[in-house]
């Protein structure tokens, strides 16, 4: 069952991807040669509680930490370590917060100082279809159709799209039905309704598609160890354009306070 959410629960689902795209934010002021993957979680944490809210990953099956930091061929679930980010890395930062019983979800893919113009694309490219998948998330169309725009701008541009690892309903669980492939044909799978909250999360590789899981049992990585980009966005489903309930807004904001190549 997919559930319709009312105008007052996605009013409490945007603030809880608000504060999410508020930590995305407070990370991004950290992200920087030199930094360890665990000090943006400890950042997050922090923040996040400071907040009244509760990091949503932190325990989830298990897992050990607030945040997903995945760097260069590492796609997602990546564990904040001592590794030290250094000029040229790319960071996948996924975050999650529970906040007044409902959940928020988004990730934005860092470049850590100046990066490669192949990088650069792969980041844009990937951006890019995220924005394309939302176009495409309005009532009356498919999850096929959103499928079908990821893809189809990404592998124009060379780069292929993992296919285990998809984008899902959120709302009182972190992981909700229907689940949102980053591939698919338009006009197929489930129809879009008004009030359906979903996260759509493009996870993009530069080489081979296929993936394999590290022997830590959560980090994602591609097989060619090439790169992989990620980002992540919740939206409402309306009828015309779909309401995106995280922002990168405020990433932008610091990235004009501070200068883009820190
Ligand atoms: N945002 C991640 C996803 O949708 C959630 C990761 S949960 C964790 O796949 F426990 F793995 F961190
Ligand atoms: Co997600």
């Amino acid at each position: 069952m997919i559930a319709i959410r009312s105008e007052e629960e996605i009013e409490i689902i945007r603030q809880c991807n608000q504060l999410v795209s508020k930590t995305l934010a407070e990370v991004a002021k950290y992200v920087r040669p030199g930094v360890t993957t665990l000090e943006l979680d400890r950042r997050a944490e922090e923040f996040i509680r400071d907040h009244k809210a509760v990091p949503a990953f932190l325990g989830y099956k298990g897992y050990p930490k607030t945040l997903c930091t995945s760097v260069n061929y590492q796609v997602v679930h990546g564990i904040p370590s001592s590794y030290l980010l250094k000029e040229g890395d790319i960071v996948s930062v996924d975050c999650g917060v529970l906040y007044k019983g409902y959940y928020g979800d988004s990730a934005y893919t860092f470049a850590v100082g100046k990066v490669s113009d192949k990088v650069l694309r792969l980041l844009r490219v990937t951006y890019e279809s995220l924005l394309l998948g939302i176009e495409a998330a309005k009532e009356g169309n498919r999850i096929g159709d959103i499928g079908y725009a990821v893809q189809s701008h990404c592998e124009k541009a060379g780069f292929s799209v993992v296919r285990e690892m998809v984008g899902h309903g959120l709302g009182k669980s972190l992981h909700e039905p229907p689940e949102v492939p980053n591939y698919g044909k338009s006009g197929k799978g489930v129809k879009l309704k008004k009030g359906m909250v979903i996260c759509i999360e493009p996870m993009i590789n530069m080489g081979r598609k296929e993936i394999v899981q590290d022997p830590d049992g959560w980090t994602i990585r591609t097989s060619d160890y090439l790169p992989s980009a990620h980002f992540e966005h919740a939206i409402a489903v309306n009828k015309g354009k779909a309401e995106v309930l995280s922002t990168f807004q405020y990433i932008e904001e610091v990235y004009q306070l501070e200068g883009f190549n820190k």
